[in-house]
């Protein structure tokens, strides 16, 4: 059976084994005003995505591509100022903005792809 193509109004990312597990994948959406840099976070089957910004001055996240995480791989690490977030939540444990958040982007794993959900 043909798999159904996403809704317009989403955004088919990749397939879940291109993210390696326990690692992130930052994506850049649209153009112009509307260009958005997201990371998504991949736990086993599950995926987390954020906006690629950190809360505390909104720079992104990695200084390298897809290098997100921390050395042991249990938070993502804002490379800028050391700033570490939950990877489930996206809540800043430690680091200059403590207490906040990174925006969450919803996602849906379809059956052969990581989809982002509208706004
Ligand atoms: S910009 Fe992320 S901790 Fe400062």
């Amino acid at each position: 059976m043909p798999e159904a193509e996403p809704a317009a109004s989403t955004v088919a990312l990749c397939r879940l084994e291109e993210i390696e597990d326990g690692e992130g994948k930052g994506f850049v959406l649209g153009a112009g005003s509307e260009r958005r840099e997201i990371v998504v976070v991949r736990e086993g089957e599950r995926v987390y995505g954020y906006l690629n910004a950190c809360p505390h001055v909104g720079t992104p996240l990695d200084f390298q591509p897809d290098r997100f995480m921390n050395a042991d791989g249990s938070y993502l690490l804002c490379h800028t100022h050391g700033a570490l977030f939950e990877i489930e939540t996206g809540y800043c444990i430690a680091g200059p903005c403590a207490g906040r958040s990174l925006t969450p982007v919803a996602l849906e794993l379809g059956s052969d792809r990581i989809v982002r959900l509208p706004a």
